[in-house]
C-alpha cells in the first residue's frame, strides 16, 4: 500500500512554530517514526510546499497512482477553491488532517474548501491526527 502526506504552508517550521499550538516535534522526525511503524505494510512518502500550485502539481503527480494522500494543506484549507478542485480531479481518496482543532480556534478557521471532496477530516489530536488518517486509509 502507498500513502503519501502532504503538507501545505508552514508546517515545515513544526517544532518551531507556535509550540504551544502545534507541538515541539519537528516533522522529519515524526515521520520516521511513523515510516518504521508500518515498515514494509505501508510505503509513507512525504511532501511539503508552501505554494499552492506546488501541491497541486503533487496532488496531480500521485493522484491516479497511490492508494491515499493525507493532507494538510495548513491555511490553505480554508482559502483554496484550486486545491478542491485538484482533489475533485484525482482517483486517490484524500484524507483531510490538521493538527490542531480548529474549531477550537478563530472563525476563519471553521470553513474548510475541501472537507467536501475529501473523504473524511481528521483534526486535533497533534502530529497523531496523521496516524488516525492513515489507520482510516488502511481500514478503507
Ligand atoms: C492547521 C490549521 C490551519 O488553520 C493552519 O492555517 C495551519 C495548520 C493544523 O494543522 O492545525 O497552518 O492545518
Amino acid at each position: 500500500m502507498k500513502i503519501a502526506i502532504i503538507n501545505g504552508p508552514n508546517l515545515n517550521l513544526l517544532g518551531v512554530r507556535e509550540p504551544s499550538i502545534y507541538g515541539n516535534e519537528g516533522f522529519e522526525n515524526y515521520l520516521k517514526t511513523i515510516q518504521a511503524k508500518y515498515g514494509d505494510e505501508i510505503e509513507i512518502s512525504y511532501f511539503q510546499s508552501n505554494h499552492e500550485g506546488a501541491i497541486i502539481d503533487e496532488l496531480h503527480r500521485i493522484g491516479f497512482e497511490y492508494d491515499g494522500i493525507v493532507l494538510n494543506a495548513g491555511a490553505y484549507t480554508h482559502t483554496s477553491i484550486a486545491i478542491a478542485d485538484a482533489i475533485s480531479a484525482i482517483t486517490t481518496p484524500v484524507v483531510e488532517v490538521h493538527i490542531s482543532n480548529v474549531h477550537k480556534r478563530e472563525e476563519f478557521r471553521h470553513h474548510s474548501m475541501i472537507s467536501r471532496v475529501c473523504l473524511g477530516v481528521i483534526a486535533g489530536f497533534g502530529l497523531d491526527s496523521y496516524r488516525l488518517a492513515i489507520e482510516a486509509l488502511k481500514n478503507k
